[in-house]
């Protein structure tokens, strides 16, 4: 008898997945990862490393996490047993999956969104209604449509801002959603900042609703790892049971909480990434783009002069890196650009200057 292969061990659903992957080649320019463009002042970063090395650690984080999620309740304005804390939103968002799909449940999201959301509900044996955004002059949400998905499903997930679009859901189309269905609506606001939404305050009043906020984006602090999600406490309840002990390292709490109690760093940066939102949206118009509006820190853009994947490449040659994701449906011959700081934004209007 021939030995099965490791690999084949591994679920059917996995099995068939491609793996998630941003591209990483090193570039001078780096637009493709919708990061803040601004680090976080040295001055707080070297106060920061002297209370990391005054901790000890060699102990467990035994508190750290729980201390986080009442900072967070507090600043958000909800009880403590309304946050669970991770590893980045994303770790929540696999989390709460996990906690609540069976293989074939239904899972409802708009098309295109955030690739992570499709890949970890099929990797469960989700049964995946993908509803595509309308398109106008603008991307909507399809509210009728989402409800209509929604029948005997689990879970409607829509990222509001929308990556890659930037669509921002209206709080009136929440409400529809939120009245409209029987199953859990998660709202991934990762980029709420940029379009200063706050769903939050819809939360005491909707059990079903479950938001996720990340430290990756406005917060500056992709490299930190670190994210929330917040809902009904008996849903957290249900979820910390299978959640790792002391999840979040000591190093992740106690800079989280510093940035928590610095709400003017990200009110500050946010409004510098919008201001050159607006200006590199100019600049695309000008150039004879088609830019969709955006909520976020990041432009979608259209153009007929050259293959998007083309494009992309050549972008490239002069040292700047957009995401290509014209292969997502409907959106053959789009580009996405993430905001940088002025300097880097202007090289990509003129490495897209001299291409089209
Ligand atoms: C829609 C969306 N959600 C969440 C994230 C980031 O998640 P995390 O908090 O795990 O860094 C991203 C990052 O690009 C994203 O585009």
């Amino acid at each position: 008898m021939s030995p099965r292969t490791p690999e084949s061990f591994v679920r059917e659903t996995i099995r068939p997945l491609a793996a998630y992957g941003p591209p990483r080649d090193p570039a001078p320019v780096p637009l493709h990862l919708n990061e803040s463009p601004y680090d976080l002042p040295e001055e707080l970063k070297r106060e920061l490393t002297e209370r990391v090395l005054a901790t000890d650690w060699s102990k467990y984080p035994i508190a750290d996490g729980a201390a986080l999620a009442q900072d967070l309740a507090r600043a958000y304005g909800l009880g403590a047993a309304s946050v669970l804390v991770g590893n980045g939103s994303n770790e929540l968002l696999q989390l709460l999956l996990f906690s609540c799909l069976s293989p074939g449940d239904a899972v409802v999201i708009a098309q295109p969104s955030f690739s992570l959301y499709a890949l970890q509900a099929r990797a469960l044996g989700a049964d995946l209604r993908e509803v595509p955004l309308r398109r106008g002059a603008e991307f909507h949400f399809d509210i009728p449509a989402l409800v209509q998905a929604a029948r005997g499903a689990k879970l409607v997930l829509i990222g509001s801002p929308n990556n890659p679009t930037g669509t921002t859901l209206a709080t009136e189309d929440l409400r529809l959603l939120l009245d409209g269905t029987d199953c859990l609506v998660g709202v991934d606001e990762a980029y709420r900042d940029f379009s200063r939404q706050d769903f939050a305050p819809l939360l005491a009043r909707n059990p079903r609703l479950v938001l996720f906020r990340t430290f990756s984006k406005a917060l500056a602090a992709a490299a930190l790892r670190c994210g929330c999600m917040l809902a009904d406490s008996r849903l957290c309840a249900e979820l910390r049971k299978v959640q790792l002990p002391y999840n979040l390292s000591a190093v992740t709490c106690l800079v989280a909480r510093e940035l928590i109690a610095r709400p003017d760093l990200v009110t500050e940066r946010a409004g510098l990434v919008q201001r050159e939102r607006e200006r590199v949206a100019r600049g695309l118009t000008d150039l004879g783009m088609t830019v969709h509006p955006s909520g976020a820190n990041f432009l979608l853009f259209e153009q007929e002069k050259r293959p998007p994947t083309e494009l992309h490449a050549a972008l490239f040659k002069h040292g700047v890196l957009i995401r290509n994701v014209s292969t997502a449906p409907d959106l053959s011959r789009a580009l996405r650009v993430s905001i940088g700081a002025p300097a880097a934004n202007d090289a990509f209007l003129a490495a897209l200057r001299a291409e089209t």
